[in-house]
C-alpha cells in the first residue's frame, strides 16, 4: 500500500505509462534538433503539453512555460534567475529545502532574506508578511501547502500583498498543483514552480516553472537550444533559452497525459476522494492514546498530507514496521523541511507523514490505521 504521494505519486494512471512508452519507442526523436519527421513529432508533441500545461493553469502565453526536471529547478531557476545582491526576499518557515537552500546560498552573495515564522498549525499570517516588506523587498516566495502538515497558506491575500508592494510573487505549488485548483492569472501570480510527478500525475523528471512577462529572468544553464545557433551567448527567447539541452519528451507527454487524467475526472472529485481518506485518517488516528496530530485542525485548511506522532514513539521506526511487517509505505523524519519542524513544535524528532493518491481506498486507509494500532502494541 503506497501512502507516499506527497513524495512522487504512485501508480500513475495506465495512460501515463503508455504515453510515455509510445513517445520512447514510436517518436524517438529530439525537439528541434533536426528537420526530420521524428523530430519535427517531437516538436509538436513538446509544443501540445505546453499548450496544456497553460491552459490548466489559465495561464494565456505558453511561451512562458519553461519545462525543468522537478520544481527544486524551477525554484533554482526562479531565485537564481531574478535575484540580485541588495535585494530582499520575504518567506516563510513552512518551506521547504529546495526554496531555503538556493536563498540561503544567495544570502551568501548578499540577498537579504527574512523567514517569517508560521502559526503552530502551520499557517502563515498575512499581517506578518506585510510587515516585514521594506522597500527593497524584490520578492514574496511561499509555498502553497505545506509537504510537512497539508496547511494551505492564503494565497490570495498574499498575492494582493505581493501585488500591492510592487514585488514579484513566487508560488511553490508542490503540494498544491493538481491537489486544488491554481489559476496564475486571477491570483497574478509572478513565478509558478511545480513538479510534474506529484499532484499532476506525471513521470518523476518532469516539471516546469511558469514566469510571467513582467519578470526578466537569467537562465540557470547555458547550452544547445536547437535555435539561434551562431550565436555563441545563450539565447534569451522564451521557452527556447531557458530550456538548454535535450528535453525529457517522454516525460513531458507523460505529463500531459496526467493533466488529461486529473481534466477527465475533475479536479474537484479527486480533491474530494483524498480529502475524505485524510479525514478518515485522521478520525482513526486521534482514537490512539498518544497520537497527536499536526498542522491545522480543520481539515478544510488542510490538504494532500496528514501528519502525526506518538508520544514516546521513535517515528522512523514505526515507518520501517509498516513499511516490513504491512509493507505500507509512508514518510518519516524531516520531510526536507526543518524549519517547518521547528514551527510545529516536532524538531528534530520529526513526524510521519501519510499522503494518500487518486487510487487509494478507504479499506486501505482502515487497514493502515488497524496496522498503526497492532505496531504500537509492540512497542
Ligand atoms: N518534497 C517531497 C516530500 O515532501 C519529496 O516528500
Amino acid at each position: 500500500m503506497y501512502l507516499d504521494n506527497a513524495a512522487t505519486t504512485y501508480p500513475k494512471p495506465d495512460s501515463v505509462y503508455e504515453r510515455v512508452l509510445h513517445t520512447m519507442r514510436e517518436v524517438g526523436g529530439s525537439p528541434g534538433r533536426g528537420g526530420h519527421r521524428r523530430s519535427l513529432e517531437g516538436g509538436r508533441l513538446l509544443f501540445q503539453a505546453r499548450e496544456a500545461v497553460a491552459d490548466f493553469f489559465a495561464i494565456s502565453d505558453s511561451s512562458r512555460v519553461l519545462f525543468t526536471h522537478n520544481a527544486t529547478e524551477a525554484l533554482n531557476v526562479a531565485l537564481h534567475g531574478v535575484l540580485v545582491p541588495g535585494d530582499h526576499v520575504i518567506t516563510t518557515s513552512m518551506e521547504h529545502n529546495s526554496l531555503l537552500r538556493p536563498l540561503n546560498s544567495l544570502a551568501a552573495t548578499g540577498v537579504e532574506v527574512t523567514i517569517v515564522p508560521a502559526a503552530a498549525n502551520g499557517v502563515v499570517s498575512v499581517e506578518d508578511i506585510r510587515r516585514a516588506l521594506r522597500p527593497q523587498t524584490r520578492m514574496i516566495a511561499v509555498s502553497h501547502v505545506s509537504n510537512v502538515c497539508g496547511a494551505i497558506q492564503p494565497l490570495a491575500e498574499l498575492a494582493e500583498v505581493s501585488r500591492a508592494a510592487g514585488t514579484f510573487f513566487l508560488v511553490d505549488g508542490a503540494q498544491s498543483a493538481g491537489y486544488l485548483p491554481l489559476d496564475v492569472t486571477r491570483l497574478g501570480i509572478d513565478l509558478l514552480a511545480v513538479p510534474g510527478h506529484k499532484g499532476l500525475l506525471g513521470p518523476v523528471g518532469t516539471g516546469f516553472l511558469y514566469v510571467a512577462p513582467s519578470v526578466s529572468l537569467r537562465p540557470l544553464l547555458q547550452g544547445g537550444t536547437g535555435t539561434n545557433s551562431t550565436e555563441l551567448n545563450q539565447p534569451l527567447v522564451m521557452p527556447d533559452g531557458f530550456e538548454a539541452g535535450t528535453h525529457n519528451l517522454p516525460g513531458i507527454v507523460g505529463l500531459q497525459a496526467g493533466l488529461d487524467f486529473i481534466l477527465n475526472r475533475g479536479i474537484t472529485a479527486l480533491h474530494d476522494h483524498k480529502q475524505a481518506l485524510l479525514c478518515q485518517a485522521q478520525q482513526a488516528l486521534s482514537r490512539i492514546p498518544g497520537v497527536t496530530i499536526h498542522g491545522p485542525a480543520d481539515p478544510a485548511e488542510r490538504c494532500a498530507v496528514l501528519s502525526f506522532s506518538v508520544a514516546g514513539v521513535d517515528g522512523s521506526r514505526l515507518a520501517t514496521e509498516l513499511d516490513q511487517d504491512y509493507d505500507i509505505a509512508v514518510r518519516a523524519g524531516l520531510h526536507c523541511a526543518p524549519l517547518a519542524h521547528g514551527t510545529l513544535g516536532t524538531f528534530p524528532a520529526g513526524t510521519l507523514r501519510i499522503s494518500p493518491g487518486w487510487s487509494t481506498t478507504g479499506e486501505e486507509i482502515a487497514f493502515f490505521s488497524d496496522a498503526v494500532v497492532q505496531c504500537l502494541a509492540k512497542f
